[in-house]
């Protein structure tokens, strides 16, 4: 028996609505697998909650999440609140006092996606943003304010640490998942003491520990015409927090939008719980009208399920994404459909149930004939 305690945090706008499908599906899971139990309790942390109580979660909020095996979070921002508030008091918090410095974000065609590239198949890597520091380190500040001489000055952070447990995470990765090559996206040529810093300890890391990975290393500016031009060469991606915060909204592009965008925010070391979040946000221009797609969302709660170690039940989510695309009668408007949000969720759900259906049917003919 598996049981894990879950912290829900939907947040605003569509990610309310792709919420209420990923907990649908994770319904159906425990519906059929009498061994796995999820306990989860929701939070109204988000920008309501910000306009209600002038902060957007309580002052014990990661005392509360610290408790819990795994964070589900939807996505936040509202044209009330701006978005460095909604950004600054609740999604950095929680990345950075958790440890969660892996940002692991996906890139791969699904089938019955059309790419915007006309050689836009047989994409599959995965991007490791550094999730922890580096130019997102909130450390600046400004002078003589709204004055003609005014300034602000904004510092990246670069530590041989932080370097090295994200080298280190995306070449572990790269080795249990069979794979040969590590890119590594800077711009030293430009940037010359950080990103100096990080060609140098990516470089150490993998050349000294990894003996087995290749490691090639380009320049941003380069890397994302090569993104556009050969997206199948890539394997594995390293980057710095900014580089992989953008080059993870291109990858999503070229293989079919946001919708289809899942990441995982991850302490490798469980001191603290991982966070797993669609790549997409709050999406003001479509929300409360019910067609948001879900699948960012669900294959995101696919991430949680792998990470808490059940890789079963995170394939049998997968395999119904894939079933419903390839099927094709069930797509939101970002993919080209009608289908509405529910519908979506739905059919995934059904997909699943479906699964389970046969492997009992097929479990009963096995009895029988026995
Ligand atoms: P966004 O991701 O919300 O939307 C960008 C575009 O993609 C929009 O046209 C939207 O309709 C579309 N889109 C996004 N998700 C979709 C889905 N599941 N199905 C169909 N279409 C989808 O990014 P944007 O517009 O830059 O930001 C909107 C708000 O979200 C801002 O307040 C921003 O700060 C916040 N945000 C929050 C994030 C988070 O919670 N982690 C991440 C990114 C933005
Ligand atoms: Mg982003």
């Amino acid at each position: 028996m598996t049981k894990y305690k879950i912290a829900v945090i939907p947040g605003d706008g569509i990610g309310i609505e792709v919420m209420d499908e990923a907990l649908k599906v994770l319904d159906v899971l425990q519906e059929n697998n009498p061994d796995f139990e999820i306990e989860r309790e929701q939070f109204p942390w988000n920008s309501e909650y910000y306009l209600q109580h002038g902060k957007m979660m309580p002052d014990d909020a990661l005392q509360i999440l610290q408790s819990f095996d795994a964070i589900l979070f939807g996505a936040i921002g509202d044209t009330r609140v701006p978005d460095d508030i909604t950004i600054w008091q609740l999604i950095m918090p929680i990345r950075k006092q958790f440890q969660q410095y892996v940002n692991f974000r996906p890139v791969k065609s699904l089938p019955g996606i059309r790419s915007p590239l006309s050689d836009g198949e047989n994409i599959d890597f995965v991007i490791f943003r550094e999730n922890a520091e580096g130019e997102y380190s909130n450390s600046g500040g400004r002078l003589y304010d709204s004055q003609d001489s005014e300034l602000a000055v904004q510092n990246t952070i670069m530590t041989r640490g932080g370097i090295e447990r994200i080298a280190r995470a995306a070449s572990d990765y790269a080795v249990r998942a069979g794979k040969t090559k590590i890119t590594s996206a800077t711009k030293s040529n430009a940037i010359t003491h950080s990103m100096k810093l990080w060609d140098e300890h990516v470089k150490r890391i993998i050349q000294d520990e990894y003996k087995n990975l290749k490691l090639e290393s380009y320049y941003i500016d380069a890397l994302v015409a090569y993104f556009v031009e050969r997206p199948q060469t890539f394997e594995i991606v390293v980057a710095t927090n900014l580089f992989g915060d953008i080059l993870s909204d291109l990858g999503s592009g070229i293989v079919g939008g946001l919708g289809l965008s899942p990441s995982a925010n991850i302490n490798p070391e469980k001191n603290f719980p991982s966070m797993f979040e669609p790549v997409h946000g709050s999406a003001p221009d479509i929300a409360g009208k019910g067609i948001a797609n879900p699948i960012a969302q669900i294959w995101s709660t696919a991430l949680m399920l792998q990470h808490l170690g059940r890789p079963d039940l995170s394939d049998m989510i997968m395999k119904a994404i894939e079933l419903v695309l390839l099927e094709g009668k069930t797509k939101t408007a970002d993919i080209g459909g009608n289908a509405t949000t529910v519908q979506m969720g739905s059919a995934i759900a059904e997909k699943i149930r479906e699964q389970y259906d046969t492997i009992r049917l097929g479990n009963k003919a096995y009895e029988f004939k026995q």
